[in-house]
C-alpha cells in the first residue's frame, strides 16, 4: 500500500516537473537562493560589518559568496540551541528570543538579516523595533519570509502544528526538517509589514516576491494545476499582498541631523548578552 501510494505520487512529481519547465524563470524563482547573493552583497559593501542572522538555524548560506577580506562578524541569535549548536558559520552564538529582547547595544549593528524566521514571531512589530533600536544610521535589514495569505500558509494557520508537520512530513519530507516550528504570519504580508517598518524609521529598498507555491501539490497532478492557476493569475496581476514568499530589503533612515552615514570603523563591538541568561561566545558548544 505504502509503495503503491509513494508511486503514485512519484508519478504525478515527474509530471508536475514537466509542466514546472514550461513556465516562465521569473515564476519559478527560488527565494532562498536569491536570498543569498543579496545579503553577500550587502556584506561585501562594507568592511568588517557586524552582522546578525535572526533565527541562525544550522548554517548562514550567503556566507559563501562573500568576497574575500570582508570578515564580517556574524552573531547567530536562535532561541533553539539545538539549531544554534549545529552552525559553524558564525563569529558568536546566542540563544535567545529575539521577541524578548536584542541583546545588542544601541546603533552597534549593521546588518540584520533573517530566512524563514519572521513567520515564526509572535510579535514582528517590537522585533522589528528592536532592529531599529540597535542598527546604526543606514543599517540594512533583510528579510526573507513567506506570506500570511498564501493557500498553503492559511492551511498551516488553521491545521494544529501536529497535523502541519505530519502532513509535510507524508507529502514533502525532503522539507519537514526546515518547516516544523509553529508559524504565526504576524504582520507577515507586503503592505502591513513594510508599513511597520516605515513606522520604525525604516525605507524599503528591494523587494522580491514568489508566487509559485502549487509546488506544495506536485504530488497529485489535478490540484498542481488548480494552484498554477491561481499561482500564474495572481503573478500576472501583481497582487504582492497574496505572494507566498518575499524577500525585503529595508535600510534606517537617519535619527540624527545630516546624511546616512556609514558606521565608524573602528566603533566596538555589540554588546553580547543572552536574554534572560549569559553570553556565548565563541564557537558553539
Ligand atoms: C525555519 S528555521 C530557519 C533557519 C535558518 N534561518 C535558515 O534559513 O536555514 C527558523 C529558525 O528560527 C528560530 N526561531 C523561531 N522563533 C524564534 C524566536 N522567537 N527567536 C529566535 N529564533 C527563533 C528557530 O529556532 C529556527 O532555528
Amino acid at each position: 500500500m505504502t509503495f503503491l501510494l509513494s508511486s503514485f505520487m512519484q508519478a504525478n512529481r515527474r509530471a508536475c516537473r514537466w509542466v514546472e519547465s514550461l513556465l516562465p524563470a521569473g515564476f519559478r524563482a527560488n527565494l532562498h537562493r536569491r536570498y543569498e547573493p543579496i545579503v553577500s552583497a550587502h556584506i561585501d559593501a562594507l568592511s568588517h560589518p557586524v552582522v546578525i542572522d535572526v533565527g541562525a538555524g544550522r548554517q548562514c548560506p550567503y556566507l559563501k559568496f562573500v568576497g574575500d577580506g570582508r570578515e564580517p562578524y556574524v552573531v547567530g541569535i536562535d532561541s533553539c540551541e539545538e539549531e544554534i549548536r549545529h552552525n559553524q558559520d558564525i563569529s558568536a552564538p546566542i540563544v535567545g528570543d529575539v521577541t524578548a529582547a536584542l541583546p545588542f547595544a544601541a546603533n552597534s549593528v549593521d546588518i540584520i538579516t533573517s530566512r524563514s524566521v519572521l513567520e515564526h514571531l509572535k510579535d514582528t512589530a517590537s522585533f522589528i523595533g528592536q532592529c531599529s533600536d540597535t542598527m546604526v544610521d543606514g543599517g540594512i535589514m533583510i528579510h526573507c519570509c513567506p506570506c500570511r495569505f498564501s493557500p498553503f500558509a492559511l492551511i498551516n494557520q488553521m491545521v494544529p502544528n501536529r497535523l502541519a508537520k505530519f502532513l509535510l512530513a507524508l507529502f514533502h519530507p525532503e522539507w519537514a526538517e526546515d518547516c516544523g516550528f509553529v508559524a504565526y504570519y504576524n504582520n507577515c504580508w507586503y503592505s502591513r509589514l513594510t508599513n511597520v517598518m516605515k513606522s520604525h524609521g525604516f525605507e524599503i529598498v528591494a523587494r522580491e516576491f514568489r508566487y509559485y507555491q502549487a509546488i506544495y501539490f506536485d504530488f497529485f497532478l489535478p490540484a498542481y494545476v488548480i494552484m498554477l492557476s491561481y499561482d500564474l493569475l495572481i503573478y500576472a496581476l501583481g497582487i504582492k499582498n497574496v505572494a507566498c514568499q518575499m524577500i525585503i530589503v529595508a535600510r534606517k533612515l537617519p535619527t540624527r541631523t545630516g546624511s546616512i552615514v556609514s558606521r565608524p570603523v573602528q566603533r566596538a563591538a555589540p554588546v553580547l548578552e543572552a536574554a534572560g541568561g549569559a553570553a556565548r561566545r565563541g564557537t558553539a558548544a
